[in-house]
This record gives C-alpha cells, structure tokens and sequence, in this order.
C-alpha cells in the first residue's frame, strides 16, 4: 500500500500561493510510493480544484459540517468540495477540537455524512501533554475513535490521523516509541471495531530529517504535515523519505 503524505496547509496560503506551490509541485518528479493529498483552506478551493483536478494528488477541505447545506454561517460544505473535485476532508482536527471547541459527538455525524458522499473522511485523534502525563494516551485515542467511528460505514474508505497535540506545532516529535506504542493501539482497537484495513498516519511536527525513521514504524502509513508542507521542497523530502 502506498504511503499518505498529507498537507494541512492550516489558515495559510491564499489563492495565488496556491496556485504558485501547485504549480512547482506538479512540475517536480513525484514519488512513486507515495499518496500525495492537499488540504488547502476553502478559500482555495476553486484554485486547487483547477490544478489538481485530473492528476493523481488529491485534495479535500480541513473541516467540513454534517449537513450539505442549510443555515449554516460560516461552514464549509462536504457537497460543494465533492462537486468541486475534493475527494477528501479532515475530521476533528485538534485545533478545530481546543480552539472552535468541537466536541466528540459532531465527530461521528461528520465522519457518516463525508462517507455517505463518497468522499474519505481523514478523522484525527490524539492526546493533550496532560493526558499523556497522566497515562490516559491510549484511553484518549480509543474513546475518540470509538466516538467518532460510531456512525461510520466499515464497508466505505476511512483514515485516521494520530496526532499527539502536544506535538503538533512545537517542533516537539513524538519518540519513535510513542509512536509505535500508540500506532500499535490504534490499530488493535480499530480492528477490534471492525476497521482493520484503515491506515493510520502520524502527525506532529514531521519534518524531512525524521520522516524516514518515523515511517518505517509499523502501522505509520502516513503523515499529516502541517508548517513543514508549506514549501514544495520540505513536503517532497518529507514524501521522498
Ligand atoms: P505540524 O502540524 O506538522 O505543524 O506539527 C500537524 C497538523 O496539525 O496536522
């Protein structure tokens, strides 16, 4: 199965950047054994859909509503992204779980509402430095796995990002054995839900000197990568590695 490298382009990027780093990375050699996905936010959409539509990187939204249109203000719709060519959309974030206080429960509505439309949803787990300090890692991950997979379709595509909030933004990676000891759990407790298959990709400050290390651990079947994929050269190291 070929590795995921995502870009979580965050609130960065406006339609001209877009249309400048999708440009040279569609101009560079991409890497064979690796699945390119940009999630770039909504503002460019309609750029990213113009460029990447047709090629093999994917793309999708960084957050999406439950619901395809409706009273809404402010949301982005799974509908619009599907028409426009997305394919998939990230779930449950942690900057979308600490700072816009999305709960677990949104979780699951999301994640049925994406798959329902054919798109994959990217649904992302992990523990705060707290939870961690206090042991609760692996009961963090399972409660939002079991809360957020508790609507999904195990017949339908599903990937799930672990990432350690602690890590996220710091320059703080994971050691090698957290990663293999969550990654582990993850994946126990998802085929113990019935989602055996789904991969499950590492996020948290992944950058192109730790990539290599980090993806050979097993059950690490990707990166969500935040600052290190805003310039083509550190994401295709990073895809590259
Ligand atoms: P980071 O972000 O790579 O900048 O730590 C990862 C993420 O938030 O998905």
């Amino acid at each position: 199965m070929k590795k995921i490298c995502a870009a979580n382009w965050k609130l960065q990027k406006s339609p001209a950047e877009t249309r400048k780093f999708l440009t040279d990375l569609k101009a560079q050699t991409l890497p064979s054994a690796a699945e390119l996905m940009i999630f770039p936010p909504a503002s460019s959409w309609e750029t990213t859909s113009s460029l990447l539509n047709g090629s093999s990187i994917k793309w999708g939204a960084q957050n999406v509503w439950s619901q395809g249109s409706g009273a809404f203000t402010g949301e982005n719709s799974a509908a619009i992204l599907k028409e426009m060519g997305g394919q998939v959309a990230l779930v449950g974030h942690s900057e979308r779980r600490k700072i816009f206080g999305e709960g677990d429960a949104w979780m699951a509505d999301k994640v049925a509402y994406v798959q329902s439309l054919g798109l994959a949803p990217l649904f992302c787990i992990g523990e705060t430095l707290e939870e961690r300090e206090a042991n609760k890692t692996d009961e963090v991950n399972k409660r939002q796995l079991q809360a957020g997979l508790s609507k999904a379709d195990k017949s339908k595509p599903v990937i799930v990002a672990y990432e350690p909030v602690w890590a996220i933004g710091t320059g703080k990676v994971a050691q090698p054995e957290q990663v293999q000891a969550a990654h582990a759990a993850i994946h126990r407790e998802l085929e113990a839900m019935g989602f055996g298959k789904t991969p499950i990709l590492y996020g948290g400050s992944v950058k192109a000197d730790n990539a290599g290390a980090l993806g050979k651990i097993p059950h690490v079947d990707g990166f969500l990568i935040g600052g290190a994929s805003l310039e083509v050269a550190s994401f295709l190291a990073i895809a590259n590695a």
